[in-house]
């Protein structure tokens, strides 16, 4: 106590200006005098007043500490109990705060959000903690927390999140019995994490109300018995189910399925038994692993064929016997396939598979007699049959029969800018920033670590944070991901980095927010890491400079504190004038923000502003698609659904409608708004209006009659494209990409560019439609996609694919392919087989139809001699040429195209053609084909 005192007295006594200060304030200088590295403008009177870093007051009074991984040592004095308006206290990623949580913060009667993740906090969670009525967010994950949960966490009405992961709890999981509360009162909670502990005993049924509310359910790695209860199936709210890694036993309730909104279900190494559970009713199930269990041996389910979202298949060692049924490789989005240790006979053949985005298919140790390899996939494709029947043939080669190497020697991309000199600690970012960076530690478990592929991964990965961030709206610059390592439990550990924008440095509320932002959203990208989470290291720049770090003793403290005596005015005026300016920048910042709330992420009311865009109510919108019926569902995909609906006046609109808590969806709305907003051409599509209320988020656009080019040339639509009316497509769809790419500032790369992307309206006006992939090009002819190649297979630039740049080029590609398609009928990979390759090796262009009788489309009518043909054909494979810079512009490729339209004697200006006259419109009732599920990748 005496150094207190003498702290408390010496900090006192330079109180010159000011004689009145709260009880806060002895509480905040308590609090510090516990802590060692407390920000250094913790100086003066009154933290309000003075404006001390992380902390945030009203009316004098301290309302908010935020320091999260600021370097905090020290324990948590139980005086924080006095600052009694306090509502948020975020001391996460401190890894040296440590002791028990005090007891009397359950006096803390306003404390909203309660965050201490990755500290080491150790002793048991204080028994009373349900008298924190307002808590909504109680994070206490990665500490050291003993004892079981207490009972009184059910008195929190308003918990949302709810995260004990990785601490060493034990005991059973407490539930509501007469006078006793229990989880299953959290009916407004969205997250249970509570994976990596010690919890035993079985999973009581009354853990689970219909009334429920919970999208992430984790109770993965503990100790638990028993079976699942059947009342999870009533929790219709979930997204996330992890139950991996305890002694869980029966069979898998089979009203499971009724979950439609899960994308990731994780039941491995566990002891399930009966057969292997039937998913179908998880229309947007994405990442599923049922491996290491002891399910009844069966036939390879064909039930999985239906899981149309599928990314991720897991079922390692599940008895699994008999042929895996060809059904499997037509699932559009399946990337990794995981089947090792099963009984699988018969022959492995992919060939067939056109639109799959297959990367790897593990199934070493089965009994597969056959691969027909596919030279076309073996590049972008790992197979791995090690330990079948099949690599005891002669002819078997390494490409399958060996594991393959994951590639160790990581290349980072090239460089887009020349990296700096930066002083101090600062570093030179990802984009040739000198700034100081956030560091941490993210754990993640990819579903598959052998790949030659592995380096790529990498950078999908660090796309995916800079999404998160960007779709938060933290000031994040750039992220590093290092290449990874393996921790003892399997986990990879990789560093990550993440540069700020804006200043050179994070502030305290940023560096908190960022960690919120990777402890809850993590789900979103499991379909590629696995489950992931991140630990955060010490920041000690959150006021510009590096603050040497301070080890605790209060001797070294006091005398400090004399000896700066002398300076302390100047100091004191300084650091007044520095938190006034950071103040302002704050309160400005939150004037847009709003100090980030998870809260506020469901009830966004920020509604984008859109020219010519009519804003709908979402009564509007129920009426008129008669309450999203399923005959008004034409349509889905990552983000969510489509629907048809008719408007009052008789127009017919279709309906993106946003799943919620789809970040993925939350950016292909945001890119499709950010493009929409800014064009307006005949050739693209139109945007009627949208609909942000309640929660929701929907785009409403018009209703485009006749489908898309894919469904009239695969004859889906009923509509026959003569040669004519071909061309016609082509110069609209090529208006519209050049408009794109020539006179919007700034430009756009479509990035998707492909025939079921381009719409037909009733007088067959080609519509560029589908921006959600699409990137607006700022001042540099390249972007560097640090990233995922993104595109349909077929459609892919190989330049983009090799070099990761961006450029307007890749779009001319997907526009040469789509003439192709055109002047063939073909789809652009048809049996393992490239359109573009087929086309070039045919081609002789001394002969006759430049010897392609065998792959022209018979249905644009050859017995005369289509007019420009030929042409069309070398302005395709210009439009393929291997290298962008070789590939004509868009504008380029519609004056050609003009050409080619007064050569063949029609007018291109002339208004477009009529469909009536020679077939029927499609009818009302029927919805046009390119609404249906093609056109949404399900990645
Ligand atoms: C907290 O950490 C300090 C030094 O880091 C150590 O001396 C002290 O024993 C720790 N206290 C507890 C309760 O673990
Ligand atoms: C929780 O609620 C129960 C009954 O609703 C009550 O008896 C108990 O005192 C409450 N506990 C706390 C810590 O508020
Ligand atoms: C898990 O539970 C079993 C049986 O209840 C017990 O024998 C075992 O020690 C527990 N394991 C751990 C790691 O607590
Ligand atoms: C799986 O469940 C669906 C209903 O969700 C049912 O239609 C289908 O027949 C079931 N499949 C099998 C193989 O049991
Ligand atoms: C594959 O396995 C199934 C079931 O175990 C068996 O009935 C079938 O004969 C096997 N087929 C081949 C080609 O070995
Ligand atoms: C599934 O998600 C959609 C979109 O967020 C939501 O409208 C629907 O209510 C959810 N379903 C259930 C059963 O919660």
């Amino acid at each position: 106590m005496c150094p207190k005192v003498l702290t408390f007295l010496l900090v006192a006594s330079f109180q010159i200006y000011t004689e009145t200060y709260g009880d806060d304030f002895t509480v905040m200088s308590i609090l510090k005098d516990a802590w060692v590295n407390t920000p250094r403008n913790w100086v003066g009177a009154d933290p309000c007043e003075g404006k001390w870093e992380g902390i945030s007051c009203k009316k004098s009074r301290v309302t908010s500490i935020t320091l999260a991984a600021v370097g905090l040592m020290g324990e948590l004095s139980g005086d924080i109990s006095s600052l009694s308006e306090l509502e948020v206290l975020d001391l996460s990623y401190n890894t040296r705060l440590n002791g028990t949580l005090p007891p009397s913060i359950v006096n803390l009667k306003k404390l909203k959000r309660l965050k201490l993740a990755g500290c080491s906090f150790s002793g048991p969670i204080p028994e009373l903690i349900g008298s924190l009525q307002l808590l909504e967010i109680l994070e206490l994950n990665s500490n050291r927390f003993t004892g079981s949960i207490p009972h009184s966490i059910g008195n929190l009405s308003k918990l949302v999140v709810l995260d004990l992961f990785n601490n060493l709890l034990d005991g059973s999981i407490p539930v509501s019995s007469g006078n006793t509360s229990g989880l299953d009162m959290l009916v407004n909670a969205l997250h249970f994490h509570l994976g990596r502990n010690r919890f035993s005993g079985a999973i009581p049924n009354e853990l689970f109300r219909s009334d429920m509310t919970l999208i992430h359910v984790l109770l993965h790695d503990n100790n638990l018995t028993g079976s699942i209860p059947s009342t999870l199936g009533l929790v219709h709210t979930l997204q996330a189910v992890r139950f991996e890694g305890n002694s869980l036993t029966g069979p898998v309730p089979s009203n499971l399925n009724n979950l439609i909104n899960v994308t990731t279900l994780i039941l491995s190494n566990n002891k399930f038994t009966g057969p292997v559970p039937n998913l179908t009713g998880m229309a947007y199930l994405s990442y599923l692993d049922l491996s290491n269990n002891s399910f009844d041996a069966s036939d390879f389910p064909l039930s999985f064929s239906n899981l149309r979202a599928l990314t991720t298949l897991m079922l390692e060692n599940t008895g699994l016997e008999g042929r895996i049924p060809p059904t499997l490789f037509d699932l559009p989005s399946l990337q990794t396939l995981i089947l090792r240790n099963n009984q699988l006979n018969g022959t492995l053949d992919v060939a067939t598979s056109s639109s799959s985005q297959l990367k790897v298919i593990d199934m070493r140790n089965n009994l597969i007699s056959f691969y027909p390899e596919s030279p076309e996939r073996r590049n972008n494709l790992d197979v791995i049959l090690v330990g079948n029947p099949v690599c005891a043939h002669p002819e078997a080669t390494e490409n399958y029969c060996a594991v393959p190497q994951a590639n160790s020697s990581y290349t980072r991309l090239p460089e887009k800018c020349v990296p700096l000199h930066c002083i101090s600690d600062q570093i030179s970012s990802p984009n040739c920033k000198c700034s100081y960076p956030y560091r941490g530690v993210l754990v993640f478990k990819p579903p598959f670590l052998e790949s030659r592929n592995s380096a790529y991964y990498v950078h999908l990965e660090e796309e995916s944070l800079m999404r998160s961030f960007k779709f938060h709206q933290l000031p994040v610059d750039s992220v590093e991901v290092n290449f990874p390592a393996k921790d003892s439990f399997g986990y990879l550990e990789s560093n990550l980095s993440m540069f700020p924008s804006g200043q050179d440095h994070f502030n305290t509320a940023t560096i908190s927010d960022i960690g919120f932002v990777l402890t809850l959203q993590t789900y979103e990208n499991s379909d590629i890491f696995g489950p992931t989470y991140f630990k955060g290291s010490p920041y000690p720049y959150f006021d510009g400079k590096p603050t040497v770090s301070k080890e605790l003793s209060s001797t070294v403290r006091i005398i400090g504190a004399a000896a700066g005596g002398a300076s302390f005015l100047l100091l004191l005026l300084l650091a007044g004038v520095c938190a006034y300016r950071q103040k302002k920048r704050r309160e400005s910042a939150s004037e847009q923000k709003n100090h980030f709330a998870y809260l506020d992420l469901k009830n966004s009311d920020s509604v984008p502003q859109l020219k010519g865009a009519r804003c709908f109510s979402f009564d509007e919108i129920t009426k008129c698609t008669n309450n999203f019926s399923e005959v008004n569902h034409i349509g889905s995909g990552g983000y969510g659904m489509v629907y048809r609906g008719m408007l009052p006046t008789g127009q017919l609109i279709a309906i993106k409608r946003r799943r919620q808590g789809s970040v993925q969806g939350g950016l292909e709305f945001n890119s499709e708004i950010e493009v929409l907003s800014r064009v307006h051409h005949k050739n693209v599509v139109n945007l009627v209006g949208f609909c942000f209320e309640r929660g929701e988020q929907m785009l409403i656009y018009e209703f485009v009659r006749n489908g898309s080019l894919m469904d009239s040339l695969s004859g889906l639509s009923g509509i026959w494209l003569d040669w004519r009316r071909r061309l016609k497509v082509a110069l609209g769809a090529a208006r519209g990409l050049a408009y794109l790419h020539e006179l919007v500032n700034p430009r756009i790369i479509h990035r998707d560019v492909k025939s079921a992307n381009i719409l037909l309206d009733e007088s067959l006006n080609a519509k560029v439609a589908d921006f959600g992939l699409s990137k607006p090009m700022d001042n540099s002819e390249l972007i560097l996609a640090t990233t995922q190649v993104k595109g349909t297979m077929g459609y892919i630039d190989p330049e983009y694919q090799k070099t990761l740049l961006l450029t307007e080029k890749s779009d001319v590609y997907g526009f040469g392919v789509v003439l192709l398609e055109l002047v063939s009928g073909r789809k652009p990979l048809e049996r393992g087989k490239y359109l573009v390759a087929e086309v070039s090796s045919l081609l002789d262009r001394k002969k006759d139809l430049y010897s392609l009788h065998e792959l022209l489309d018979p249905s644009i009518g050859l017995d005369t001699k289509p007019k420009g043909l030929d042409r069309i054909v070398d302005l395709a494979m210009k439009c393929v040429q291997e290298k962008g810079s070789d590939r004509p512009t868009m504008g380029e490729v519609v004056k050609e195209i003009e050409n080619i339209l007064h050569l063949a004697g029609l007018n291109p200006s002339a208004e477009s053609e009529s469909t009536s006259a020679s077939f029927e419109e499609a009818s009302q009732d029927e919805f046009p084909p390119s609404l249906k599920e093609e056109e949404f990748s399900l990645s």
